[in-house]
């Protein structure tokens, strides 16, 4: 396919999980060999691990309120450091060794993602209040591939507030919210979350190969929906709510990109 018949296909958002990071899977071989053949792949990537151990390292407090990590402003230094710094560096050289072409950026760059503190206990964790994906399709309409830090940008929007000089803030977003924000501005075509599990489980701990809404209210209540699951699902029924196809899958299995593109059932689907 030609740069320009690609122009008009619709984006795939690939979210990589931070518990996948640094394993030598294939995903971004596929994402490169995809990209090659016309797909217009968008990588959102994680990385909570890494940020735990740095925090750990530098000796800066954080504590969790009701399951969330609070961020301090010291901490925030942290986890832009290793999510704009290490991680996303990482894999945009990763890709462009592979042979691709990626750009690194985060929500803050050209204000693709804005925010606000989501609760003061938690300090400069963020809601997502807005994306706009244009600058994102202008890389993509340039054969670029985008790979981004979920960071946001808090700052004044509005028209008698922009150009007054005021706060300008980073905040610290969820890496799988980021990833069904930005399917949803795009219009992506498919939303696929790689993690280090087959698939989301139910409570015997088989894969849920189709998940439904009414599914998933009951296994949150049941509390077999839980940690790290919750964030994916949730982004996965916004997304599907606009017509994306949101998948949860193996990223560490070979080929499991490949295989989802190509139409094959693997992991769980999510039916909004
Ligand atoms: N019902 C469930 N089915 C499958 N996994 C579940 C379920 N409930 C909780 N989990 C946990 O969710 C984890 C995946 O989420 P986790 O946040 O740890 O990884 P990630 O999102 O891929 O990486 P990162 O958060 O670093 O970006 C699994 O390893 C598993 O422990
Ligand atoms: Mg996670």
């Amino acid at each position: 396919m030609t740069m320009n018949e690609a122009m008009g296909v619709p984006a795939t958002v690939i979210k990589i999980g931070g518990s996948t990071l640094g394993a030598q899977d294939t995903s971004l071989q596929d994402i490169v060999e995809l990209h090659r053949e016309g797909l217009r792949p968008v990588v959102v990537h994680g990385g909570g691990a890494m940020i735990s151990d740095w925090l750990k390292r530098l000796d800066i407090e954080s504590h969790f309120v009701d399951g969330l990590r609070s961020t301090s402003a010291p901490a925030m230094e942290v986890v832009l450091g290793v999510l704009r710094g290490v991680v996303n560096t990482q894999l945009v050289s990763e890709i462009i060794a592979l042979g691709g072409r990626a750009v690194g950026l985060s929500g803050v760059d050209g204000a693709i993602v804005r925010g606000e503190q989501y609760d003061e206990r938690l300090g400069l964790v963020g809601r997502i209040t807005e994306a706009n994906a244009d600058i994102l399709t202008s890389l993509l309409d340039a054969g670029v591939i985008p790979v981004i830090a979920p960071i946001a940008l808090e700052a004044p929007h509005s028209e008698q507030q922009a150009g007054t000089p005021g706060r300008a803030q980073a905040l610290n977003i969820n890496a799988d919210t980021m990833a069904g924000e930005i399917a949803r501005a795009l219009n992506a075509a498919q939303l696929i979350f790689l993690t280090d599990v087959d698939g989301l489980m139910d409570g015997a701990g088989a894969v849920v190969e189709s998940l439904g809404a009414e599914q998933a209210e009951r296994l949150r209540a049941e509390g077999v929906l839980s940690g790290g699951m919750i964030p994916k699902i949730d982004a996965c029924f916004r997304a599907a709510e606009v017509g994306v196809a949101a998948f949860i899958a193996n990223g560490t299995q070979p080929h499991t990109v490949h295989r989802l593109v190509s139409g094959e059932r693997i992991g769980t689907r999510i039916e909004a």
